[in-house]
């Protein structure tokens, strides 16, 4: 069987590590990742070049496709690939809509009366953005349509001041035609507990996988910028520490019937499906969807399936989609980035990495935003490494994931906080306080 990873992150590299034992592996990806190159047999390349990659993937004979970023997705890559015969695991570019057309995606919910939406409207012009928050007595979030790199999406009491900047922000998103749409999305803002379900889909099954919970912000104690995720966890039994069964199943049905949705309004909806919900009062609300495995998260409960991941993609292509199985382990996933990230000043700088030394202490190192020379690994300026550990408790992997962090020496920098009981605790007394 051959297998091709399209993308170039820590998110495809633990992809392609699923994979290695049990397929002929191939990748395509615009920078060189120096754990793929490892593994796999690889052409660099843009992966939004979506004719290029059904070419390569012809030429090599592969049997199936697995589409890593969102990117390719929303310019039709799973419909070029299967024009030329390619089996793949991701959705078409219609029913990708779900993440590339958050306006889709809202209208989904109410058009099919999905449970966990949340107030929404969809703008075109600032004048109506304007007299809409002079009315509305919440603090708002403002968001692109579009796909905007995890970079627009704007939240009153974070990155915004109060609603006149979210009026302001709102005007420059429509201006600039932001993520491709010349509208704008306002929605209330959430207040409770962010966790993330990722799960299997094909096209009519859903295989939910074990719940994780992502940390946004750049520094310890959730303050700085917002990122794209600087580490995560799970927990033993799939929940997380302030999720229950019943919130657990209750997003997973949300998540059920919004692939039956899709597919009566795109097409079939299969690969990875990522919701990202809010655990409120009134239970959980989804914030957005993703079409993609999430990065961080992918690391955590990839290392953790029992199921073979290419019996997975076999089933997720042929539509047979049954339980997927994996370790009750919990599992901590700190992500290694430049010293000032998101600032970008170590950019190209050399760093030490002792894989051999992470590994032997039971964790792993995925390979993001670095690149392999002559003399060691080099930094791009963005989330470099993500070390990953599992055990039998967020706190036991928390430790092995803290201590493999030390055998990556340089101008680097990761949030010790992630996983430790100090900071669960903390989100365990928010819930609590919230459904008081
Ligand atoms: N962890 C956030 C994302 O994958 O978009």
């Amino acid at each position: 069987m051959k297998v091709l990873v399209v993308g170039t992150g820590a998110r495809e590299h633990a992809i392609a590590d699923g994979l290695k034992d049990d397929v002929e592996l191939y990748c395509y990806m615009s920078k060189v990742n120096p754990g793929m190159s490892k593994i796999a047999e690889f052409k660099q390349g843009d992966e939004g070049e979506v004719e290029k990659v059904a070419e390569y993937a012809v030429e090599k004979g592969i049997d199936i496709a697995f589409i890593g970023p969102e990117a390719p997705l929303g310019k039709g890559i799973v419909d070029e690939l299967e024009k030329n015969g390619i089996k793949c695991v991701g959705p078409t570019q219609s029913a990708a809509r779900i993440e590339t057309d958050k306006s889709f995606m809202r209208k989904l919910f109410e058009d099919y009366e999905i449970e966990g939406s949340l107030i929404y409207k969809v703008f075109d012009n600032s004048e109506d953005v304007s007299a809409f928050l002079d009315e509305f007595d919440q603090d708002v979030v403002v968001k692109p349509v579009g796909l905007t790199g995890g970079k627009g999406v704007k939240i009153v009491g974070d990155h915004l001041k109060d609603n006149e900047e979210a009026k302001e922000y709102s005007c420059e998103v429509i201006d600039n035609v932001m993520g491709g749409f010349a509208q704008v999305i306002i929605e209330e803002r959430l207040i409770g507990e962010e966790f993330t379900i990722q799960a299997f889909c094909d096209g009519e099954n859903l295989a939910p996988m074990p719940a994780a919970q992502d940390h946004p912000h750049a520094f310890e104690g959730d303050v700085g910028a917002i990122t794209g995720g600087m580490g995560s966890y799970s927990d033993v039994g799939g929940l997380l520490p302030f999720l229950t069964q019943e919130d657990y199943d209750k997003a997973v049905e949300i998540m059920q019937a919004t692939i039956e949705a899709i597919a009566k309004e795109a097409e079939p909806y299969k690969g990875i499906l990522y919701g990202q919900f809010m655990l409120t009062a009134n239970g959980p609300k989804l914030i957005e969807y993703n079409a993609r495995f999430g990065d961080p998260e992918a690391m955590n409960v990839l290392p953790l399936l029992k199921t073979p991941l290419i019996d997975v993609c076999q089933a997720i292509v042929d539509g047979t989609l049954d339980k997927v199985e994996f370790e009750d382990k919990a599992s901590v996933c700190k992500y290694i980035v430049p010293d000032g990230y998101p600032e970008t000043q170590y950019a190209g700088e050399l760093i030490e990495v002792d894989e051999q030394a992470i590994e032997e202490m039971g964790a792993k190192v995925f390979y993001a935003a670095v690149s392999a020379e002559d003399d060691g690994i080099h930094l791009s300026g963005s989330r470099a490494l993500g070390i990953v550990a599992s055990g039998d408790s967020i706190e036991e992997a928390e430790k092995i994931a803290e201590k493999a962090c030390g055998f990556v020496k340089g101008n680097v920098y990761h949030r010790r906080d992630v996983g430790t009981t100090e900071l669960v605790n903390k989100r365990v007394e928010h819930m609590k306080e919230i459904l008081n």
